[in-house]
């Protein structure tokens, strides 16, 4: 069988590392790139580092507003699903690519695949829960990484083609978790970042709805300064840009360059607590036993919150000071996630789709 995947942002190319890795010893895959990512540590290095294979097409469509952004790519994939002819396209996630990708492929009449499907944070202000309801609804397969996710879809009346098959992103850190070991070493990062110290917070902040008002980004960043340890940030792109231009004296709070997928790895496995607004992260967290702060009122990932793994976080100084420092463990994680065979799952399923 031939399919189109569509990949775009750094958190597809995690979860089209692992399956492409299997698609491939079956069926022949190509893969498209749309380019919403660009810079080379926001992409390139998640190629190399995750030997995803290169792209077959490479839109170059770049950074825009949502509207015009997602429009080009609309545009740009339907010329390329036109020219293949695939049997079917596997979309990942939920950003602008992921829609762009689900729309052109359903106006063609080819059958959409979505990975990481049924997610809903109920807040349809988030761009990604647009693109994430949109694309469920166009979908043919919806391939849920969860119960949960399982569940929000029937409340939308979507109950043909729903199957859970386990958490993607975890094949991704099983695999990897093992080689970013042996490539990569804590020291090294403290070393090539300048740290400082081995003892620190790891944090990220990117979602538009904390980095729209500049005020909430300082809010986040005095609460970092007062903690007892270090706070390790690496910045998203647009995040620096505002971060930059408040000018601010930051003694605790380590700003660095976007990391690898292997130095994420290598962090989360030596960091104290995780402080963050992604999505991936706070999954990440949890299959690496970390404790996470989510400053978010809502989460996706409702599972993470049992047992107090995971805190929502509203963007308050004094709630963050307190959730960091007094977040303590009730439970024992459960097998939410699936066990880490969800490539080979979702490869049986898109075989049976054609049965
Ligand atoms: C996108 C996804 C989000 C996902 C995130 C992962 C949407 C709506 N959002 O958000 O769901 O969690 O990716 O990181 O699709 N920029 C650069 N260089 C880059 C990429 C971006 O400088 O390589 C800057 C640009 O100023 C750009 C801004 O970041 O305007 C935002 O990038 P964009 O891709 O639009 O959304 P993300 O915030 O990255």
């Amino acid at each position: 069988m031939k399919f189109v995947s569509i990949v775009g942002a750094r958190p597809q190319f995690v979860k089209a590392a692992a399956l492409s890795r299997e698609l491939r010893k079956t069926h022949k895959e190509i893969l498209i790139h749309t380019g919403q990512h660009y810079d080379h540590n926001m992409s390139d290095i998640f190629f190399s580092e995750l030997q995803i294979p290169k792209p077959d097409y490479n839109l170059n469509i770049g950074s825009g507003s949502h509207g015009a952004q997602t429009g080009i790519m609309l545009k740009d994939i339907e010329e390329v699903i036109i020219n293949e002819k695939p049997d079917g396209v596997i979309v990942y996630g939920d950003t602008n690519s992921t829609l762009a990708g689900a729309l052109a492929a359903s106006k063609l009449l080819i059958p959409v695949f979505h990975v990481e499907a049924g997610l809903r944070s109920y807040n349809k202000e988030m761009p990604e829960e647009q693109n994430r309801i949109l694309t469920d609804h166009i979908s043919k397969l919806l391939l849920c990484p969860t119960d949960t996710a399982v569940i929000n879809l029937e409340k939308e009346g979507i109950r043909e083609g729903v199957k859970n098959v386990g958490d993607i992103m975890m094949d991704t850190v099983l695999y990897y978790k093992v080689l970013a070991k042996e490539t990569t070493s804590l020291n090294d990062i403290i070393d090539k970042y300048n740290i400082g110290t081995d003892e620190f917070y790891l944090s990220t902040l990117h979602r538009a709805e904390n980095t729209q008002v500049s005020e909430k980004i300082e809010t986040i960043l005095n609460a970092f300064e007062t903690l007892n340890k270090k706070v390790v940030l690496p910045l998203h792109p647009r995040t620096k840009k505002i971060v930059d231009k408040l000018q601010l004296n930051l003694k605790n709070v380590v700003v660095i360059d976007p990391v690898s997928y292997f130095e994420m790895l290598i962090l989360l496995e030596n960091c104290i607590k995780v402080i963050t607004d992604s999505g991936g992260l706070q999954k990440e967290a949890f299959f690496m036993e970390k404790q996470c702060i989510t400053l978010r009122e809502q989460t996706e990932w409702v599972e993470t919150l049992n047992g107090n793994w995971n805190r929502l976080c509203s963007i308050d100084e004094k709630e963050i000071i307190d959730s960091i420092n007094s977040t303590v463990l009730e439970d024992a994680q459960k097998d939410y996630f699936g066990s880490g065979n969800t490539a080979s799952e979702i490869v049986k399923q898109l075989e049976n789709y054609y049965i």
